[in-house]
């Protein structure tokens, strides 16, 4: 069955890999991910966004993933991602997910701890992972919009702080990166990463793994980020391969036909993300 991301985690941050967090949006996402996963001997995440919860449903989303845990010889974990909403947050837990974000991000420090605290409690009682934020990820993430000029570093004398009060088991302090696909290059701060890493021994999570290059992906990886956010680069993937195929076969409408190739398209993009990660052969 579903696996709680802690463990996985854990281990990737005392081995030097990163585990990468996948959002899907589809069965046939959800499936080239996995299938993608146990090709490279990977442990692996699926995650979703409150807006593809809100799409899908979070039964048919549990009960998806469920079944792929189930046949899967890679563990695998279900996350919930950047959620702000407490109530979808337990909702989530109750119907199977084994790891949630609660990004009050854009709260002050003391009232993002409080909520964080509060999930922590409820969480950690059902052997379910917490992912936390400090600082403020650039970028458009679903609903969760922030401007260059609202995006804030995470301080690493903070990143301490919080720990030390929540309990959090996983953190996802900003560090340069952004949702989406960057015009030019990120400009991470890798300093930055080293000093919130040598405070805090939890597994830090790299959010905007879209677009980064690689040598910079290795470099986080190496710095102590444990898992690598993935969404938009899979999402375009998925949806440019049934474009293309329309393109190339306009009359042909049979959903079966145009999801072949787009579902190829997502598992090419995760192995490479596997093997950048270098989480590929670790389960
Ligand atoms: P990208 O869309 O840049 O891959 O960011 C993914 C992410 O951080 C999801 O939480
Ligand atoms: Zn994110
Ligand atoms: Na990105």
């Amino acid at each position: 069955g579903l696996v709680s991301s802690t463990p996985l985690l854990v281990e990737a941050r005392a081995q030097g890999y990163g585990i990468v967090a996948f959002n899907v949006h589809t069965l046939e996402m959800l499936q080239a991910v996995v299938e993608a996963a146990e090709s490279c001997r990977a442990p692996v995440i699926i995650q979703t966004t409150v807006g593809t919860v809100k799409h899908l449903g979070m039964d048919y989303i549990v009960a998806a993933a469920q079944v792929a845990a189930r046949r899967a010889s890679v563990p695998i974990a279900l996350h919930l991602d950047h959620c702000q909403d407490l109530t979808l947050i337990q909702q989530c837990i109750e119907a199977g997910y084994t790891s949630v974000m609660i990004d009050a991000s854009k709260l002050q420090f003391e009232d993002n701890v409080e909520r964080t605290k509060e999930v922590v409690a409820y969480a950690s009682r059902r052997g379910v992972n917490v992912e936390a934020e400090l600082g403020k990820i650039g970028g458009v993430e679903d609903d969760i919009v922030v401007s260059d000029a609202d995006a804030m570093l995470a301080v690493p004398e903070e990143c301490e702080q919080f720990l030390a009060l929540t309990g959090v088991p996983t953190l996802a302090p900003a560090i340069g990166t952004a949702h989406g696909i960057y015009k030019g290059e990120p400009n991470i701060d890798f300093k930055r990463i080293e000093q919130i890493a040598s405070r805090v021994a939890v597994p830090l999570v790299l959010h905007g793994g879209s677009g980064i290059p690689a040598d910079q992906v290795r470099r986080c990886v190496a710095l102590g980020m444990a898992k690598m956010n993935v969404a938009t680069e899979l999402k375009n993937a998925f949806s440019l391969a049934i474009q293309q195929f329309f393109a190339e076969h306009p009359e042909e409408l049979d959903p079966r036909q145009y999801m072949v190739p787009a579902k190829e398209a997502v598992k090419r993009m995760a192995i490479d993300k596997i093997n950048l990660c270098g989480s590929a052969g670790r389960a």
